[in-house]
């Protein structure tokens, strides 16, 4: 049979690990605990037995007390059931003594005596004047002496001190094996609780673990690889999940920047290469100056095309980057439609399209009025160049619901509902065949980009509807200047 065992690596002797740190403060909580409850104990207990003896002295004391009497020399006796007797104190308790107020020992029992033990008359002239309960004497510990005190009356009314004693040598030895106990007890109790601690901490710790292994392997060519989710729906689970989403985000921003940067160069290849190979052509050949000319213009065409997409490319990159600010101005849509349809007249002239501007009450707008211009030119040059001759292009400009609206409307060739959703992506262009049999110059799919990031540069929306072979509509909404 195959056991796993925990792996118990020596990682909690690190204390800049979590782990570390886990185990230090379970390990410090642990035996400062431990060592707090045993100090209670030790006290505790020593209290209790201390109390029990206390009681049994005084019991003692005070029982033993009726039983003597002294003779008129201030010798003491012990009487049985009021009949003189015994002098033997030992017969009843085995550590006594009585002193007289002088300090001076009248009377101590055999055991007491055995032990050697013996007190200053100051001391016990003191005990007798201050009278406390119980006293404990004696040096070493293993030596002491509980007391009770009790006071006597001898003849003529003087006072004489009672001591009864019991050894504190047993319990003494009873507490300090506990103290040993819990001393030894200690360093085991500390040690096994930092492996225990190391162990719980591991295991917590193991989805962790799991993730910085996963998330170190995935590598900008492995982006599509994802860091396994552990089921049990919790934090780390959702720190394995949040991580995840980041790397699709990755990922597809990746795959942007790779298609993009594909599409660039390609974009910028095939301009190149046409000029390159015209220009060649017309060296080789040494065509006259008729041509060479016709070549220029062709290039020029070209190169034109060229740094408009440039420059294009360059305005969304730095869109992207979040740089651009809007220098936003009041201005009339009206106006500034107008301006550039009267603008255009000549281009639709020239394609044999009717361009006109449907503009009624002034329509505010705090805007920023070159890229608004931009992106109305760019929507015009559009339906310019997918309308064929014979077609009308209307721009309306107008107040709905609030806000102002630009509409850019032809009868052109209409765009295939399966190009819709994508005519908004950077160089996507519908079919190109359809575009050349209306005779429209090839475009490099960065107008309607534009387009959009104009409009939400204002805060405001961009709509199309078309229907294939009767035309488009384009539909841009901003916010009215004064209305919030
Ligand atoms: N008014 C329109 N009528 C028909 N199709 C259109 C119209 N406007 C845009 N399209 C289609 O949407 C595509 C994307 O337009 P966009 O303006 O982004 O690119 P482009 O015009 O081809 O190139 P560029 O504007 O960069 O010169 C076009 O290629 C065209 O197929
Ligand atoms: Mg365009």
């Amino acid at each position: 049979m195959n056991v796993r065992l925990p792996k118990v690596s020596l990682g909690f002797l690190r204390p800049s690990s979590v782990r570390g740190r886990l185990t230090l403060q379970y390990t410090v909580i642990f035996s400062l605990t431990l060592v707090v409850a045993a100090a209670l104990l030790y006290g505790v207990l020593t209290w209790i037995i201390y109390w029990n003896i206390d009681s049994e002295l005084q019991d003692e004391a005070n029982y033993v007390k009726q039983y003597i009497q002294f003779a008129p020399t201030g010798q003491p006796t012990l009487v049985a059931n009021g009949a003189a007797g015994s002098d033997d104190l030992n017969a009843i308790f085995r550590l006594a003594q009585i002193s007289d107020a002088s300090g001076r020992l009248v009377k101590q029992s055999p055991e007491l005596k055995g032990l050697g033990f013996s007190l200053e008359p100051s001391e016990l002239k003191r005990i007798l004047v201050e009278r406390p309960t119980f006293i404990t004497h004696g040096w070493p510990r293993q030596e002491e002496i509980r007391f009770a005190n009790a006071v006597l009356r001898g003849p003529g009314n003087q006072p004489y001190l009672l001591q009864i004693g019991a050894r504190l040598k047993p319990i003494n030895d009873a507490l300090d094996t506990f103290l040993w106990v819990m001393l030894m007890l200690l360093p085991v109790t500390v040690a096994s609780s930092a492996v225990a601690g190391s162990i719980m901490a591991q295991r917590t710790l193991k989805p962790v673990a799991d993730i910085t292994h996963a998330a170190q392997k995935i590598t900008a060519s492995n982006l599509s690889q994802r860091i396994p989710v552990v089921a049990a729906g919790d934090e780390l689970a959702e720190l394995a999940q949040t991580c995840n989403e980041m790397i699709a985000r990755l990922e597809a921003s990746f795959q942007q920047m790779n298609e993009f940067a594909a599409n660039v160069s390609h974009e910028l290849r095939t301009p190149l290469q046409a000029i390159q190979g015209e220009t060649e052509l017309a060296l080789i050949s040494e065509a006259p100056l008729a041509e060479c000319r016709r070549v220029l213009e062709s290039n020029l065409e070209e190169i034109d095309r060229l740094n408009r997409m440039i420059r294009n490319l360059l305005v969304l990159a730095q869109a992207d980057a979040g740089q651009v600010r809007p220098r936003l101005e009041a201005l009339d849509l009206n106006e500034l439609v107008r301006d550039l349809v009267e603008q255009m007249q000549v281009v639709a002239a020239a394609r044999e399209v009717a361009l006109r501007a449907v503009t009624a009450a002034p329509v505010p707008v705090q805007a920023d009025s070159l890229r608004l211009r931009q992106m109305v030119l760019n929507l015009i040059d559009n339906a310019l160049k997918y309308t064929p001759p014979g077609g009308r292009i209307e721009v309306r400009v107008e107040r709905q619901l609030g806000r102002a609206r630009v509409q850019v409307r032809d009868t052109g060739i209409g765009i295939d509902p399966a190009d819709l959703p994508h005519i908004f992506e950077r160089f996507y262009r519908a079919d190109k065949s359809r575009s050349r049999t209306a005779g429209a110059v090839d475009g490099c799919g960065l107008g309607l980009p534009m387009v959009k990031w104009v409009a939400e540069l204002h805060r405001g929306s961009v709509e199309v509807t078309s229907t294939p072979g009767q035309g488009s509509s384009f539909t841009v909404n901003l916010p009215m200047a004064g209305v919030a």
